[in-house]
C-alpha cells in the first residue's frame, strides 16, 4: 500500500474525526495551505463560534485556542504545542492586573484578545486590532477606560479617538522590537513603496506608516491598493497570503534587527504539521478551562462579537 505523506494523513484524520484546522496568518506557509480557514484574531474567533466540527485544531497560540474553547464549548479544541504562548499575553499577569484595576475604580476594562482567559474574566469588552476603534467608540466619550495589555495598540487608539484610556504597560516582543530608524532607511531606499504597519508596533513606527491595520486589514490594503511595492512592519507569516493574492507586487518585510532578515513570532512558529498530525491522531493537548473561566470570560467576548 502506498505510504501517505503527512498532508494526506492529516486530511484523512480530519475527515474521519470531523475536525477542522483554523490557522492564524502568522503560521508557516504549509500550515496555512492545509488549513480549513486562515484569518486574523477576530475572523478566527468568529469562525470558531460558528463551527460545528467535533474537533478544532488551532494552529495559533494559546490565548486563541482558549478563546475558541470559550465560545464553542461543544467542540474539542486542540493546540498542537501547549508551549505556543504569547509575549503580549504574558506581559499581563492576572494577579498584577487585579491590583492595577483596583487603582482605577469606576473604569471599564477593554482587553485586547491577546491576553489570558483569566484576564478576560476581569474584562468588560474584548477587542482585536480589527475592531478596537469601533469597540472603544461604542462607549460614551467621557467613559473611564482601562485598556490592556498592549500599550502600543492602546496608545494608537487613544491618538485616533482623542481618548485618554489608562494603559497597561504590555507589548508584543515581535512588533515592539521593530525600529523606526531601520524603517526610515528602508523608506529612503524604496521611495516608491508604501509602509504598512500592525498597531502592535511602537508609536514612532506607526507615525511613519501610510496604513495601519490588523493582519486582515493589511492584506486587504495590499490587494486593493494600486501601489506595487510595500514595506511590511509585522510578522513575516502574512507575506504568504500577500504574495498569493498579489503575485506581481513586491513585499519587503521590516527586519527585527541588524542580524536577522526575518521577523518571526517564536510562539506561532512552534506549530508544525507533525504536531498537528499528532494531536489529531491522539486527540491530545485539549484546552480545558474551569467553569468559572468558561462563564466569566465568555461575557466580554460575546460583547465584542455582538459589536463586530
Ligand atoms: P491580528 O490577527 O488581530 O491582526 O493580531 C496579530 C497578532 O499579533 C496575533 O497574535
Ligand atoms: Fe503574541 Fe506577538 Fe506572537 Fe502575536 S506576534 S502571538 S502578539 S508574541
Amino acid at each position: 500500500m502506498q505510504t501517505l505523506n503527512i498532508i494526506d494523513k492529516i486530511n484523512k484524520l480530519k475527515r474521519q474525526k470531523n475536525a477542522v484546522i483554523l490557522s492564524h496568518f502568522y503560521q508557516t506557509d504549509d500550515i496555512q495551505d492545509i488549513a480549513d480557514f486562515v484569518g486574523d484574531s477576530l475572523a478566527l474567533a468568529q469562525e470558531a463560534a460558528k463551527s460545528s466540527a467535533k474537533i478544532i485544531v488551532f494552529a495559533g497560540v494559546h490565548f486563541m485556542a482558549e478563546t475558541a474553547k470559550i465560545i464553542n464549548p461543544k467542540s474539542k479544541v486542540l493546540l498542537p504545542d501547549m508551549d505556543a504562548g504569547c509575549s503580549l499575553a504574558d506581559s499581563c499577569p492576572p494577579k498584577n492586573f487585579k491590583i492595577f484595576k483596583e487603582q482605577y475604580p469606576n473604569h471599564l476594562v477593554i482587553s485586547y484578545i491577546n491576553c489570558s482567559a483569566e484576564i478576560k474574566t476581569m474584562t468588560d469588552i474584548v477587542c482585536t486590532s480589527s475592531n478596537a476603534l469601533k469597540i472603544v467608540n461604542s462607549l460614551p466619550k467621557d467613559a473611564k477606560i482601562i485598556f490592556a495589555p498592549d500599550k502600543n495598540l492602546g496608545g494608537y487608539i487613544n491618538k485616533i479617538s482623542g481618548r485618554n484610556m489608562v494603559l497597561w504597560d504590555g507589548s508584543c516582543d515581535v512588533h515592539n522590537i521593530l525600529e523606526a530608524e531601520k524603517i526610515v532607511e528602508l523608506k529612503l531606499k524604496n521611495t516608491d513603496a508604501k509602509l504598512i504597519a500592525h498597531p502592535e508596533c511602537q508609536a514612532a513606527v506607526l507615525e511613519l506608516a501610510d496604513f495601519v491595520g490588523s493582519t486582515s486589514a493589511l492584506l486587504q490594503y495590499t490587494s486593493t491598493s494600486n501601489f506595487k511595492k510595500f514595506i511590511v512592519a509585522t510578522e513575516s507569516g502574512i507575506l504568504h497570503q500577500m504574495k498569493k493574492q498579489n503575485p506581481t507586487k513586491e513585499f519587503i518585510i521590516v527586519p527585527s534587527d541588524k542580524t536577522c532578515s526575518c521577523n518571526d513570532c517564536p510562539h506561532m512558529k512552534k506549530i508544525t504539521l507533525k504536531k498537528i498530525y499528532n494531536v489529531l491522531l491522539n486527540e491530545s493537548n485539549e484546552i480545558i478551562l474551569s467553569d468559572f473561566i468558561m462563564k466569566n470570560a465568555l461575557k466580554p467576548i460575546n460583547r465584542m462579537l455582538e459589536l463586530s
